[in-house]
């Protein structure tokens, strides 16, 4: 074999050889900005993505002689803090119909809802449900945001999500109301 072809094929090899350094740099490169760019997101895709948690101990809150039907009180579910400030609604037998005709009665057991009131936009407390028993909504009155009163879902302003929606059992023999968990976060809603 001639010097002059053992000197191409190094060069061949070495002309291969700085390709593929050059593939592995690029493509180390590519890994880096694609994970600078994706990790700022990553709260929102987060946010979008994963399902509701249900948190908090069982806690008796109310009895059903405490409220009459169609009206809201307030109760305090997990803790005894503000921020655990909730809605407890009783419905009239007709809004849980209602409720029902319209597919928003995923939340309400024996004719009881409750929401955590803390707003998912700036965190203002969400006012009761006010006037007759037929009115549905809360209303945040901060920047007029506007929730369902049978499912916590968003009808207007600028709230990015449904209050968080707190479970209910109801004792049939005691008539104690219980609350045994909460969906969604505080100040974030159902997310
Ligand atoms: S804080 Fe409730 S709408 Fe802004």
């Amino acid at each position: 074999m001639s010097i002059v072809g053992d000197s191409k094929e190094n060069t061949k090899e070495k002309a291969i050889e700085e390709g593929f350094t050059r593939r592995v740099f690029l493509t180390f490169l590519m890994g880096v900005s694609t994970v600078m760019t994706v990790t700022p997101f990553a709260p929102m895709i987060e946010y979008f993505f994963k399902k509701p948690e249900k948190r908090g101990e069982k806690k008796k809150v109310a009895n059903v002689s405490d409220l009459e039907e169609g009206s809201t009180t307030i109760v305090f579910f997990p803790g005894e803090e503000t921020e655990d400030r909730t809605f407890l609604v009783h419905l009239t037998p007709e809004e849980v119909d209602q409720a029902i005709s319209e597919g928003r009665d995923e939340f309400i057991t024996e004719g009881f809802v409750a929401f955590n009131s803390i707003c998912p936009h700036l965190q203002c407390p969400v006012g009761p449900p006010e006037g007759t028993p037929e009115e549905e909504e809360f209303v945040c009155p901060c920047h007029g945001g506007v929730y369902n009163k049978f499912d916590g879902t968003v009808l207007g302003g600028p709230p990015p999500a449904p209050l968080p929606a707190v479970t209910l059992e109801v004792d049939k023999t005691t008539g104690d109301i219980y609350a045994t968990g909460m969906i969604g976060k505080v100040g974030r809603g159902r997310v």
